[in-house]
């Protein structure tokens, strides 16, 4: 345990522009809470222009805290798990996801093997269990995002070759776009707790960048600077790719985050209308040589293509052939993730953040209300709705701004012409509205116990000290930090919020640091860079790490797993649940619905920092990874999986 309090970060030297030293705000923001408990029951739902009195009783109900012995910091082959907790592989890149998919053989990959297989970079998992709406709990679907592909972990062809571009083929480009993507499979618990894949489920199915074709709807489908030449209706489109994080609708579909869609395009535009549009998303952005093999990902060839990607994709996973439909009222930006909730009127909200440094936070509306009855009315109500982006003041208050065509700044002599406009530009819309820059906004987490919003700002390298303001107090920013939303009224659609830091991440023995963390937390308690995050069906939060290639100088542990305490005494003390092995990335944690088992993702294992992992200390490459996770066996190559975690003695995990 360290020895640091609250008080003792008087020594802080960060200074903010108003000059209020970090610890009076923390200090101001305890208050306040505890003002809130004490008066909230007096206010009414002043957003949605009724005086509709709000039960309060999640508010001041305490949330249980944690029951578990934290595994250490470090950083080795393997994952590692609390005791008396049993962590399973459910399932890894290149296993059946459809029952004619062929046995993974790493050497001899197919294109079409792999539309049947699982994808590579699990990152988002939603639980629903079987049937829908159902209390038993030992059938259910997973919906998992697959973000997108090591390629030179992926095949022997990159060993020894100077320039990877001379490396690459159709054939690579194609398993690449067939391994990006989701999958939805079928999962059955068994009398032991055990989870297993139901090989010949119907629901089984594959989600690709390439073989799958899906529907723009909403304000700016069919909008002239969504058509391309293959389709001249602005309103049908192959594939999905970057699916980062997601979220599980009520009425049981599966969300997909577009998020980092700049890097699948390559080309140049000059003097081209949406050179301005394309530049501030990053594109063309060339990670992935796509456009070689599909003149779509060349915006020299299909201008136009690059806007019919980065929006929330949601799909029907209860009818296999349904045609996914890119909801374009939710703007278009790179979407972290997709997170629901519902406001007292009954209209579902949707949180998302823009994850890339000084972007900004989202939140969805829905004109109307979510039917309990009619799940088929429910099926497009994404498509209309107010997008708003947040502005995060200095004294712990915040305000959604709407991005509605007309309205303020967003109009013809700002160049939108219509709420397509708005839509596409969406990031430039949130300029004009004044909203906050943060530190690189990821998962947004509403938790429905309590009635809070979590927010994961993970870092912000390029954040100068005079850029730093009480919601972003570092810069440079290298640990992130986490932030907790209290909508007004505990109304997710009310205009005004105020807002709380749960926990300022990095090491707090380390004075140059500036964390801030529950003096509970001990040496291993503490992580950098949250990015993922879920609550567990006791309204408790969980967290998971992303610190990419600079694990060894943000934390010096691999990523993982830890719980954080969000109310009473403990408020702000992490503990470490699980731990990757070295490279990976932890993703998608996600509880069943009786909290007894927590399936996590574990995203490229062998690729981060690789270098700094002592004994190893070099890149890895397909013949000579840093480890073989899972399977260590010589003849595969390391496999992004999904892990299903039980508590042996039985009972909710942690
Ligand atoms: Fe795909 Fe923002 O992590
Ligand atoms: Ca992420
Ligand atoms: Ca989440
Ligand atoms: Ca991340």
């Amino acid at each position: 345990m360290t020895d640091r309090s609250y008080e003792e970060t008087e020594d802080v030297p960060i200074r903010r522009p108003m000059g209020t030293p970090l610890h009076n705000i923390w200090e101001t923001r305890l208050s306040r809470r505890g003002f809130l408990k004490s008066s909230a029951s007096t206010l009414t739902v002043a957003a949605t222009g009724l005086a509709l009195p709000v039960s309060l009783s999640a508010c001041s109900q305490q949330l249980p805290s944690f029951d578990f012995a934290e595994i250490e910091h470090g950083v080795d082959e393997t994952h590692h798990v609390a005791a008396d907790h049993q962590a399973d592989i459910l399932i890894r890149w290149g296993d059946p996801v459809t029952s004619d998919a062929p046995p993974f053989d790493p050497e001899n990959q197919t294109a079409a093997a792999q539309a049947k297989q699982f994808g590579y970079n699990n990152d988002f998992i939603g639980f629903i269990p079987l049937p829908l709406g159902s209390e038993l709990k030992n059938n259910a679907l997973l919906c998992v995002n697959h973000e997108f592909t090591n390629d030179d972990l992926m095949h022997a062809a990159f060993d020894g070759a100077e320039n990877p571009l001379t490396a690459y083929t159709r054939d690579i480009a194609e398993i690449s776009m067939a391994a990006h993507g989701g999958s939805i499979i079928e999962v059955a618990r068994d009398a032991d707790g055990t989870w297993q894949t139901v090989p010949d489920s119907p629901f089984n199915r594959r989600i690709t960048a390439s073989t799958t074709d899906m529907k723009l709807s909403g304000p700016a489908a069919g909008h002239a600077r969504l058509q391309t030449s293959r389709d001249p209706s602005g309103r049908s489109v192959i594939g999905t790719m970057n699916n980062c994080a997601g979220g599980i609708t009520p009425w049981g579909t599966y969300l997909m985050a577009e998020e980092n869609i700049h890097g699948y395009f390559m080309g140049a535009l000059d003097d081209h209308p949406e050179k301005a549009n394309y530049t501030r998303m990053g594109i063309p952005g060339q990670f992935y040589p796509w456009g070689l093999y599909d003149e779509r990902f060349n915006i020299n060839k299909e201008p136009n293509e690059a806007n019919r990607f980065g929006w929330i994709v949601e799909v029907d996973p209860f009818d296999p052939t349904s045609t996914p439909v890119k909801r374009t009222a939710l703007g278009r930006f790179k979407h972290e993730g997709c997170e629901t909730a519902a406001c007292p009127l009954g209209r579902v909200v949707v949180y998302s953040g823009d994850d890339q440094q000084f972007e900004y936070l989202y939140r969805f509306v829905s004109d109307n209300v979510v039917s309990p009855d009619n799940r088929e009315a429910n099926l497009n109500l994404l498509d209309s709705g107010i997008l708003s982006v947040a502005r995060f003041n200095e004294d712990g208050t915040g305000v959604w701004e709407p991005l509605i065509f007309g309205q303020g700044p967003l109009t013809p002599e700002n160049g939108f012409e219509s709420q397509a406009d708005v839509l596409i530009e969406t990031r430039r819309a949130a300029d004009l509205l004044g909203a906050t820059p943060l530190d690189r906004p990821e998962d947004v987490q509403p938790n429905v116990k309590s009635g809070k919003v979590y927010v994961s700002l993970t870092n912000n390298s390029k954040r100068q000290e005079d850029q730093t303001d009480a919601v972003n107090p570092r810069g440079p920013n290298l640990w992130g930090q986490i932030v907790e939303i209290s909508p007004e009224a505990e109304n997710h659609a009310a205009v005004n919020f105020t807002w709380d830091m749960l926990a300022v991440c990095g090491d707090p023995a380390d004075d140059a640091v500036n964390a801030i963390w529950n003096p509970e937390t001990t040496e291993n308690g503490w992580f950098a860079c949250p990015d993922n995050l879920a609550v567990d069906p006791a309204g408790r939060l969980w967290v998971a790490t992303d610190q990419g290639k600079n694990w060894a100088k943000a934390s010096g542990t691999a990523d993982g797993v830890w719980a954080i305490d969000t109310e009473g005494d403990l408020r702000g003390r992490g503990k470490m649940f699980f731990r990757v092995p070295v490279g990976a990335e932890m993703c998608g944690p996600c509880f069943s619905d009786d909290g007894q088992t927590l399936f996590v993702a574990v995203q490229h294992p062998a690729t981060d920092g690789t270098e700094a992992f002592p004994g190893f200390e070099r890149k890895s490459t397909f013949g000579d990874p840093a480890t073989r996770w899972p399977d260590f066996e010589a003849a595969m190559p390391p496999r992004p999986s999904v892990v299903a975690i039980r508590r042996k003695s039985g009972g909710p995990v942690g």
